[in-house]
């Protein structure tokens, strides 16, 4: 919980170029900075940071906002971990707003634990790489399997040494509480005995999205020991093995670049792909996947593909994955090695190239997988071939495209060695079967039905958003300036006649807008332009004046975002050629009146429309009774409405 004056002097202070460069290879572009876009392969710069308006945007992705929303994207932080990076960048030092004490004593306590648990890996780390036990074993270790140097840094793996309490006491010598020591389980308490955990086995630290430490899996070296293979860290605060992956940290990057995540099995699976140059790899490091792992990586993308161990065992447990990303509504594909490897023993046989290669060419859909996988168990067997077939078809007839049920049945055929004319009356059968009973037909029609409804809502929806962010654009560029609107008031003469006349007036567009928006009572159907109205509003009704400098910097992140969306969009016109030339950007000034009017009346036209329809729609519905004047009633009334209003407005 930073405060809002720390927040403020983090704004303040953090220059959108500086952030931006750290990460961006930038250049000058007049006013502007250009780069190649992070997010995006390509080959021309689109990506533009304004340093005068202090923030960014990337054509080719669509992306923007301000500092803030940049490691929010690029680095994937949280809002208050982009906070803490900037205030540790410049220094700033963070006041946190008051809090209750039982929030205090939670907050220390993960404080505390993330201190230790960094505390304890740098520890690790430097017995491996300067104490004599932990360089001749630890790092003998690492260097026999094949890690480099670089990458023994990068993973921050070490070595914890062969004795009963060496860590704890360093620990404890530099004053860290046993109390925390023991709930971030890298000390075991027994009585008044103390142990180290980790005693003799090498480290691998576990890192948040975020890159904070979070826990640690420790390998012995040898397989002979009675003792597990791998000891991890247990539950706590911190830690929570069922919504971390293994490698998220390093890995975030390439998964969004490459649109793609690597799901394996093992810490050194991992390890090994990175070092081969495949990054964008995670893994569910021995237990089951669930579903927060494959919702951490939906952050991300939506396509994973899974890399099995080659032995039955993992093939079994991963198809279950398998489910569960789909489940999760996550595109999913499949990827085995030749038989006995796993991804790092295959990697470390075969050129980076060849690895590369293999995870481009190699990956199956996943119906193509199980006909693969289930057929080997089934060959011999007529009766469970035949079961298979039905249940391979069941799969396919629920595909709702019928092209792609095609290639299926011919895969299928291909694969199982059974004829297609066979599998192609199977599939029918099974289609019709479907369709054929009364619900399923009914089923059909309500959700063609339910369809249409859907894309006309859609539709409307769509076009309202256009508006209402016009609006919004409208306020944000031109809110304080004064214009010229008119209006058209009904009097009557001195021989009482009604006439109508146009009334010039002066008003500044904010105030214009919010009149007339609040006359009809209108409420925007996106919620963030609705947030983003309100918050401009009440600027503009407290000050009376918007400050569109404190609208990008937002704490509330989409209102940051539409902000500088619409403030960059207007710097990208402003230096498109043709505006350049001075005649568009003068001339827009001038149309102020009208670009306000266009704006509302639109919204209105709409709104009016949707209550004329839903009137239309009670009537219809009231058919067969005969008086409902009321609707007939009202559904005039709003007609009338709607002229008086497109009278008046245009
Ligand atoms: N694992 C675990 N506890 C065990 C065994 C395995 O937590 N007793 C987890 C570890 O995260 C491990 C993963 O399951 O990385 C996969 O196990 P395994 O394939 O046995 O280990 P590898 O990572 O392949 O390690 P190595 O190559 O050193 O055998
Ligand atoms: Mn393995």
């Amino acid at each position: 919980m930073i405060n809002h004056s720390t927040i403020d002097q983090i704004f303040e202070t953090a220059r959108v170029e500086e952030v931006i460069g750290e990460f961006v290879n930038l250049k000058k572009s007049g006013t502007n900075f250009k780069g190649l876009s992070p997010f995006t392969e390509e080959k021309t710069p689109s990506f533009m940071v304004s340093p005068v308006k202090q923030i960014w945007k990337d054509f080719s992705s669509g992306k923007g906002g301000n500092v803030v929303g940049f490691l929010m994207e690029h680095e994937h932080y949280t809002y208050p971990e982009a906070l803490r990076w900037l205030a540790k960048k410049y220094n700033i030092e963070i006041e946190e707003t008051q809090l209750s004490d039982e929030q205090k004593k939670v907050l220390d306590e993960r404080e505390s634990m993330y201190v230790i648990s960094e505390f304890a890996r740098d520890y690790f780390h430097d017995i491996l790489l300067n104490n004599e036990q932990g360089k001749a074993i630890g790092l003998s270790y690492f260097k026999e399997r094949g890690y480099r140097e670089e990458t023994i840094k990068k993973f921050q793996l070490g070595y914890a040494l062969d004795q009963w309490d060496a860590f704890t006491k360093a620990a404890l010598s530099k004053e860290y509480k046993l109390e925390y020591l023991e709930k971030t389980g890298v000390t075991i308490v027994n009585n008044d005995r103390k142990f180290d955990r980790f005693k003799g086995r090498v480290i691998f630290p576990i890192h948040s999205m975020g890159g904070r430490v979070l826990g640690f899996g420790g390998r012995l070296l040898s397989t002979t020991a009675k003792a597990a293979k791998y000891l991890n860290s247990p539950t706590s605060t911190i830690y929570d093995k069922s919504k971390v992956l293994y490698g998220i940290f390093y890995a975030k990057q390439g998964i969004s670049k490459e649109n793609n995540c690597y799901l394996v099995e093992g810490y050194t699976d991992v390890i090994t792909l990175h070092q081969s140059g495949i990054e964008n790899v995670v893994a569910s490091s021995g237990t089951a996947l669930t579903p927060e792992q494959i919702r951490l990586i939906k952050r991300l993308t939506p396509n994973i593909t899974v890399l099995f161990d080659g032995d039955a065992a993992g093939i079994r447990a991963s198809m279950r994955s398998i489910d569960l990303i789909l489940e999760e509504g996550m595109n999913v594909k499949v990827l085995t090695f030749p038989d006995g490897d796993d991804p790092d023993s295959y990697a470390n046989k075969v050129s980076s190239d060849e690895l590369k290669a293999y995870l481009k060419e190699k990956p199956q859909d996943f119906i193509r997988f199980k006909i693969s996988m289930l057929l080997k168990e089934a060959q011999a067997d007529p009766v469970k071939k035949a079961d298979l077939v039905r249940d391979i078809i069941r799969s396919v007839s629920v595909i709702p495209d019928r092209i792609q049920r095609e290639i299926y049945v011919k895969e299928c055929a291909n694969l199982m060695d059974v004829s297609e004319e066979v599998l192609f009356s199977n599939l029918a059968q099974q289609i019709t079967k479907a369709n054929q009973t009364k619900s399923g037909i009914q089923r059909t029609q309500q959700i063609k039905k339910m369809e249409v409804v859907r894309q006309q809502s859609l539709q409307k929806i769509n076009q309202l958003e256009k508006y209402e962010r016009e609006i919004i654009k409208i306020l944000i560029l031109y809110g304080n300036q004064k214009a010229d609107f008119a209006d058209w008031i009904e009097e009557k003469d001195t021989l009482g006649n009604l006439k109508i006349t146009k009334k010039i007036y002066e008003n500044i567009v904010a105030q214009e807008i919010y009149l007339n928006l609040q006359e009809d009572e209108i409420a925007f159907t996106n919620t963030s332009f609705q947030k983003t109205y309100n918050t401009i509003i009440h600027l503009y009704n407290h000050t009376q004046f918007i400050d569109t400098q404190k609208l990008s910097q937002h704490e509330e992140p989409s209102i940051a975002k539409i902000t500088s969306d619409i403030l960059m969009d207007d710097e990208k016109y402003i230096l498109s050629d043709w505006a350049r030339k001075d005649i568009v950007v003068k001339s827009k000034e001038s149309y102020i009146p009208k670009l306000v009017n266009d704006a509302v009346l639109n919204l209105r036209r709409i709104l009016i429309a949707e209550k004329i329809e839903e009137i239309k729609q009670r009537i219809e519905e009231k058919k067969s009774e005969r008086e409902d004047l009321e609707g007939v009633m009202g559904y005039t009334q709003l007609r009338k409405l709607l002229f008086d209003k497109l009278h008046r407005v245009v």
